[in-house]
């Protein structure tokens, strides 16, 4: 598989979206080179070796499905994912109720291979299959004006224990800032190692955000908006000392009940010690879309 080792994107990846797609297009031609030959150099974090699907599958938190780690992997099966359609509304050309197919026709699906950082310090490496945001976004038509992107998870009551016991103000709700959503690390995964995503990782579709926090990453979404301002979030809304709406992963600010400095590598052998947590989880090209903010006051 060609998977892309974005922990070494660059300049490239971030310019015209012609010059962009071409570049895709060659990747996706280069079957066979690995993801070796493109990575360029190891991370300062060491390599990017994923987990195993056993892992990313039984270690989870879909607070629909209960608060256990295990919780969503014994109940996700409830969960119905099909017919699944997505309403998009709000500050765009095209607003509509959308079947999921429709939404992504046309559109191509990419590998990534992403570290991905739970708030509670732990983490993972993942390897995707999604369509970037950008290119649903620029199907839909963003208005002028449209400052952010609101994203909503399915309620289905009778399906899911978490909702029943209340534990969250469901439906779950997270967003991302226009520029945030625009670049080309977000994607809407619907896949992981080239399955059809499981139940327990946001089926049918999930936003995947990997310099921030996992909890920005909402998953099963049935409902887009575009929006002039900044929409609610839920952990920020159940707890806003200790989440706020922008989340991305710095080890230098600290939850207010635990370090944020290292985090624990979910599986065994060599990758059971605690690593250094990386600023914006090692993806330093999305730098640029917090000049001139304060991150130790937007956390
Ligand atoms: N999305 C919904 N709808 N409900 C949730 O409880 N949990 C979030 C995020 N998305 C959550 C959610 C949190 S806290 C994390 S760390 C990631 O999903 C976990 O994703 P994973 O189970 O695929 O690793």
């Amino acid at each position: 598989m060609a998977y892309r080792w974005t922990n070494t994107l660059t300049k490239a990846d971030i310019t015209p979206k012609a010059a962009y797609f071409n570049r895709r297009q060659i990747l996706a031609g280069t079957v066979g080179l690995g993801a070796i030959g493109l990575a360029g150099g190891a991370s300062a974090q060491g390599d990017l070796e994923p987990n195993t699907l056993e892992e990313i599958t039984s270690y989870n938190n879909f607070y629909e499905f209960g608060t256990g780690k295990g919780d969503p992997a014994a109940n996700a099966h409830q969960l119905q994912t099909s017919p699944w359609s997505i309403k998009v509304d709000g500050m765009v050309d095209n607003p509509g109720d959308y079947a999921l197919d429709d939404l992504l026709a046309g559109l191509s699906v990419e590998d990534r291979i992403y570290r991905f950082r739970c708030v509670e310090a732990w983490s993972m490496v993942i390897p995707w299959n999604g369509i970037e945001l950008a290119d649903i976004l620029n199907k839909v038509g963003v208005q002028s004006g449209a400052k952010y992107v609101a994203f909503e998870t399915v309620v289905q009551p009778e399906n899911m224990i978490g909702v029943q016991r209340r534990v969250l103000d469901f439906p779950y709700v997270e967003g991302l800032r226009l520029d945030e959503a625009m670049h080309p690390l977000s994607i809407m995964a619907t896949g992981i190692y080239d399955e059809p995503i499981y139940n327990q990782n946001g089926a049918p579709i999930r936003l995947v955000v990997p310099w921030k926090y996992g909890f920005k990453s909402i998953k099963s979404i049935v409902r887009i908006t575009l929006t002039d301002v900044e929409p609610p979030t839920s952990w920020n809304k159940a707890n806003p000392r200790e989440y706020g709406f922008y989340s991305n992963v710095n080890p230098t600010v600290d939850h207010p009940r635990w370090s944020q400095a290292s985090e624990r590598r979910i599986g065994g052998g060599l990758f059971a010690q605690r690593q250094d947590t990386l600023m914006f989880n090692g993806y330093p090209e999305v730098a640029s879309l917090y000049e001139g903010q304060d991150l130790s006051v937007d956390i």
